[in-house]
């Protein structure tokens, strides 16, 4: 190939180079030096009294909160999510403040993913994959968390295709729903748990998420201001396939979506019981109702000003806008 070194080159479409700095963007560099100072290690947390306290505790009880540490690495598995979204940032030319942030919160999620690991590597090592069920209710556990992740599978597949079908900003805000869950679900268990070190670890994670949750706040005031009315129905139902897709860890798994065992519920109520019992700081029903409710207003009362609308939340008892059944390919958000 002959090249006319004369002109500048022709750079190819959809890629990292050339590159680009702009520091101008103040609200999203302050965000992003905020995730520098806000970092935590979990490995400073003390996983050897953990341990110690754990071989004190009833088998069931550590199983059970192996169990729901398995269920919530299913959306706290988030490293690669966000790394596929750098990638494809990059490719796009989004700007170099929200380049840098993504890097900090692709950090942050292998973070929390680690913290999962870690406290299932106390309680019961290699569960559920490695787990030997000596009894039903052993057995149920690990079968709902491989349903779990089976359906996390689904999830990953849908979300790397949606790109093709949403513009890089409508997907950036679909996280918004899973970030306002987040927090607020693991600010209550930072106050509710009792064994150390997991109400300092959820109190860690919880300003993780607050601080995604303002990172989608920023690029919704950014992009969406202009949004036209199509796009403001995809958001509408973002909104509505985030409530599906985490209601299973936060709430209770609604029809949509979801393929799970037809016992899943009655196992999962009766090992959250035992897990809350032990300390885990599980929230009751009503707790996470409320919860839910809360997220899903701060949610609604950012998106109003935007004029997108709140979807249909029948399990909460929120009458907003009928977006359908959301399916595999509508789901996009993760904590
Ligand atoms: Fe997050
Ligand atoms: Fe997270």
């Amino acid at each position: 190939m002959e090249f006319d070194y004369t002109k500048d080159p022709e750079f190819p479409r959809e890629n990292i180079y050339p590159i680009e700095w702009d520091f101008t963007d103040s609200r999203a560099w302050k965000l992003y030096s905020r995730a520098k100072s806000e970092q935590w290690d979990e490995e400073n947390f003390d996983w050897n009294r953990l341990r110690e306290v754990a071989s004190g505790l009833d088998r069931k009880e550590r199983i059970a909160m192996s169990y729901w540490w398995a269920l919530l690495s299913n959306f706290d598995n988030a490293t690669a999510v966000f790394a596929f979204a750098l990638v494809k940032g990059q490719e796009l030319h989004v700007k170099k403040s929200y380049e840098a942030l993504i890097a900090t919160v692709t950090c942050d999620e292998c973070r929390h993913n680690l913290l999962c690991g870690r406290s299932i590597d106390c309680m019961m090592p290699g569960f559920p994959t490695k787990f030997k069920p000596t009894n039903d209710l052993e057995e149920r556990a690990r079968r709902n968390v491989l349903w779990t992740w089976y359906n996390g599978s689904r999830y990953w597949n849908a979300y790397k295709q949606a790109y093709e079908k949403y513009t890089f900003d409508v997907l950036m805000t679909s996280f918004m729903m899973g970030e306002a869950a987040a927090t607020t679900v693991f600010t209550e268990m930072g106050r509710h748990a009792r064994l150390e070190p997991f109400p300092s670890a959820f109190r860690s994670v919880a300003r993780d998420e607050t601080r995604h949750y303002a990172f989608t706040h920023l690029l919704m005031h950014e992009g969406l201001n202009e949004m036209s009315e199509e796009r403001k129905k995809l958001v509408t139902k973002q909104i509505r396939a985030g409530f599906v897709f985490l209601s299973l860890i936060t709430y209770r798994p609604p029809k949509d979506f979801w393929r799970l065992p037809p016992d899943f519920e009655r196992t999962h109520f009766e090992l959250e019981s035992i897990a809350r019992d032990a300390g885990l700081g599980v929230p009751l029903m009503e707790e996470k109702e409320l919860a839910w409710r809360n997220a899903v207003m701060r949610v609604g009362a950012t998106v109003s000003r935007y004029g997108v609308r709140m979807p249909d939340m029948p399990e909460l008892g929120i009458s907003g806008e009928d977006v359908g059944e959301i399916d595999e390919s509508d789901v996009m958000p993760v904590f």
